[in-house]
């Protein structure tokens, strides 16, 4: 049960509102202007903001405020009145949900079926639900069909689409641009930290895998990085500040982006971790703060390449399978292989922003059914 508000006054440039618990909030005058929910201020038909705060001075303040069953009315000088009802300002207060769970000991990507993935909603609301919470999952029982990839679409897209191709090959015949389309090994990065802001999910389908060797690996960077931040903070910090240069090019394509490798939000939660060995660039020696986040690196790079670490998942991917990676928190790796036989993986992109609308779209209309 929420507090009930029990009174309401101006106090300087806010309307204090005093709840029977015995807390208060601070509501800023501006503050309560710019979202007055009244039809007036909103765009009736989609609930968008219409107001815009310029029209109002900036010292703006209430003439008049009043509480009466849990709704606060705010009178201002030019007539205007907003009504909020107290649970509506209780409920910005929650923290938004974390999604992202911690991966148990000896996490293997959970596995789904692609026809049911594909076609049955409650199977493709528990993949979804795993792939948020974890950053991965597996698809199994895959056409190896080449731009299999673009049938993902309608669940999780669209393609991201970036320079080099829409559907990534990568095999050790044709265009090599990268360490990729070799057989040596892969130490666990994610692609494309040469954009300002790299795709946020890949999908790496197996459409063919003959070779010994090459077991795929993926990593919790996440976890990782708030290990990290737990031994050594300052550590953390550079790796938060200090710019670094990453440039992925061919004879057609020239892609450079220069970024901090670790991104939080502004509670400090991680966001992005930028980590590609093979795209990073040599940069001044005489940079401010590079031997410093030279000692920071090099503490991150320990700990990534790290194979007994417990942030680790090592599987052999086969012919017919997909693995789907949040590729702004897991990094996928590759052991080298022998390549006499055949070995064909293609990739696509896709934004997360997209798969979490997915899935709200899917559970809304499960409940929708169920209600
Ligand atoms: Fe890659
Ligand atoms: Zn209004």
């Amino acid at each position: 049960m929420e507090a009930s508000a029990i009174n309401a006054e101006l106090v300087n440039d806010s309307v204090m509102l005093y709840l029977d618990d015995g807390s208060h909030y601070e509501l800023p005058n501006l503050w309560l202007r710019d979202n007055c929910p009244c039809d007036d201020c909103r765009v009736v038909q989609t609930q968008e903001k219409r107001f815009m705060l310029s029209d109002v001075d900036v010292h703006l303040a209430p003439q008049k405020v009043s509480l009466a069953r849990d709704i606060l009315r705010i009178s201002w000088p030019d007539h205007h009145q907003s009504l909020f009802s107290v649970a509506s300002i209780q409920s910005l207060l929650k923290p938004p949900k974390q999604q992202n769970k911690p991966w148990p000991k000896g996490f293997v990507p959970e596995p789904f079926d692609w026809d049911s993935f594909l076609n049955n909603s409650t199977v493709a609301i528990g993949a979804l639900e795993s792939f948020m919470q974890f950053g991965v999952i597996l698809l199994k029982q895959v056409p190896r069909d080449p731009a299999t990839l673009e049938q993902l679409a309608p669940m999780i897209g669209p393609i991201r689409e970036l320079l080099f191709d829409r559907i990534h090959s990568v095999s050790v015949e044709g265009h090599v641009y990268n360490i990729a389309h070799t057989s040596l090994g892969l130490p666990p990065h994610n692609d494309f930290a040469s954009y300002s802001f790299p795709p946020s999910v890949q999908a790496l389908h197996m459409l063919h895998n003959e070779v010994a060797g090459g077991d795929s690996i993926v990593v919790d960077g996440w976890a990782i990085l708030e290990q990290l931040r737990s031994d050594h903070a300052d550590y953390f910090q550079i790796l938060c500040d200090f710019p670094v240069a990453f440039r992925q090019f061919d004879d057609s394509n020239e892609t450079y982006a220069v970024a901090p490798m670790v991104r939080c939000d502004n509670m400090g939660n991680i966001v992005s971790l930028r980590f590609s060995n093979q795209l990073m660039q040599m940069m001044s020696p005489l940079q401010s703060g590079i031997k410093q986040f030279y000692r920071a690196y090099h503490e991150l790079c320990l700990r990534i390449a790290d194979s007994k670490q417990d942030y680790r998942s090592t599987f052999r991917l086969q012919g017919g399978e997909i693995i789907l990676v949040a590729a702004h928190r897991v990094l996928h790796a590759r052991e080298s292989f022998q390549p006499t036989a055949k070995r064909h993986l293609q990739d696509a992109y896709f934004e997360l922003d997209n798969i979490a609308n997915k899935l709200v779209l899917l559970k809304r209309q499960r409940d929708s059914k169920n209600g």
